[in-house]
């Protein structure tokens, strides 16, 4: 959600939808989302189009979201018996786009996942065009790593087969200690050029920004959290800027659509 405050505030259309029951990301971005806000769930469970549960936000006129409310924990159970169950997202955010005029198309989508491997997981999956992971500088989150990955092949190979491991993001970097080194220096040696740059510090910022329904860009946009999004943010779109196809008036002709997937904690079932 810092990433995609970080985007817009570049000026690139961006659309984070929220799927996580949690409902964080909406609450960062101050978007309502107590039980009767239409939300990602109409659009997965029910028969609302995207349009109709997108939602501006106070962080940048081109930040828009689709918040999700308490009742998609229920849908990890209601999707089960849905037609074409792990492709309602991809169909949802293809009519949206289709919808739209070319000037107004979001340049990136961002898909916020639950910290589970189920249906809503799997529906982010199949719906993007690239994963990017935020990985914690500890131990544990090495551990979760691995059953993602497995997950992302297992998709690839049955659901969708463009899906990739685009992005991997370092955050909660304590320089204070050998471990957040040691397992920075581990997720680089393994998988290279796909680790960004920037890496997001341990910020007591960050943590307090939610508090307010707010980003860190936008409560402290001095801070370290702040600057380190938006380095972040920099680099993404500079990768943007050689995928294909892009059109030459500079609006890119279909989204890059992001699942950023939470790797689970391991030696749980939820991560939790
Ligand atoms: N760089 C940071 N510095 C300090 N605190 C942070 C930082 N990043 C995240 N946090 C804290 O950790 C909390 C969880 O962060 P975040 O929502 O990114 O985790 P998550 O892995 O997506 O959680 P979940 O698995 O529940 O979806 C935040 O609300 C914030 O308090
Ligand atoms: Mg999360």
């Amino acid at each position: 959600m810092n990433l995609g405050v970080a985007l817009a505030l570049y000026g690139l259309r961006t659309l984070v939808i929220d799927l996580d029951p949690q409902g964080n990301a909406s609450t960062a971005l101050g978007v309502d989302h107590t039980v009767g806000t239409p939300s990602i769930y109409d659009a997965l469970v029910g028969d609302s189009t995207l349009t109709e549960v997108v939602h501006p936000t106070t962080a940048s006129p081109h930040l828009l979201c689709v918040p999700a409310t308490i009742d998609l924990a229920g849908a990890e159970i209601e999707l089960v018996s849905v037609v074409a169950r792990e492709h309602r997202l991809r169909r949802a955010i293809e009519g949206y786009i289709a919808a739209l005029p070319p000037e107004k198309r979001p340049h990136y989508v961002l898909i916020d996942c639950p910290p589970s491997l189920g249906l809503l997981t799997l529906n982010a999956l199949v719906a993007g065009d690239e994963v990017l992971i935020p990985i914690q500088c500890e131990y544990y989150a090495l551990e979760g790593l691995g059953q993602l990955l497995n997950n992302i092949d297992l998709v690839r190979q049955h659901l969708n087969p463009g899906i990739s491991v685009r992005t991997i993001l370092l955050t909660m970097y304590d320089g204070r200690t050998k471990l957040a080194d040691q397992v920075a220096d581990e997720v680089r040696n393994h998988f290279g050029d796909v680790v960004l740059d920037a890496v997001i510090p341990r910020n007591v910022r960050v943590s307090e920004a939610p508090g307010y329904g707010q980003s860190v860009l936008t409560y402290d946009p001095g801070s370290r959290g702040s600057t380190s999004y938006v380095e972040a943010a920099r680099e993404l779109a500079h990768r943007g800027l050689d995928l294909p196809p892009v059109d030459r008036s500079g609006t890119p002709a279909a989204a890059t659509a992001f699942a950023v997937a939470d790797a689970p904690a391991a030696g749980t079932q939820d991560g939790q």
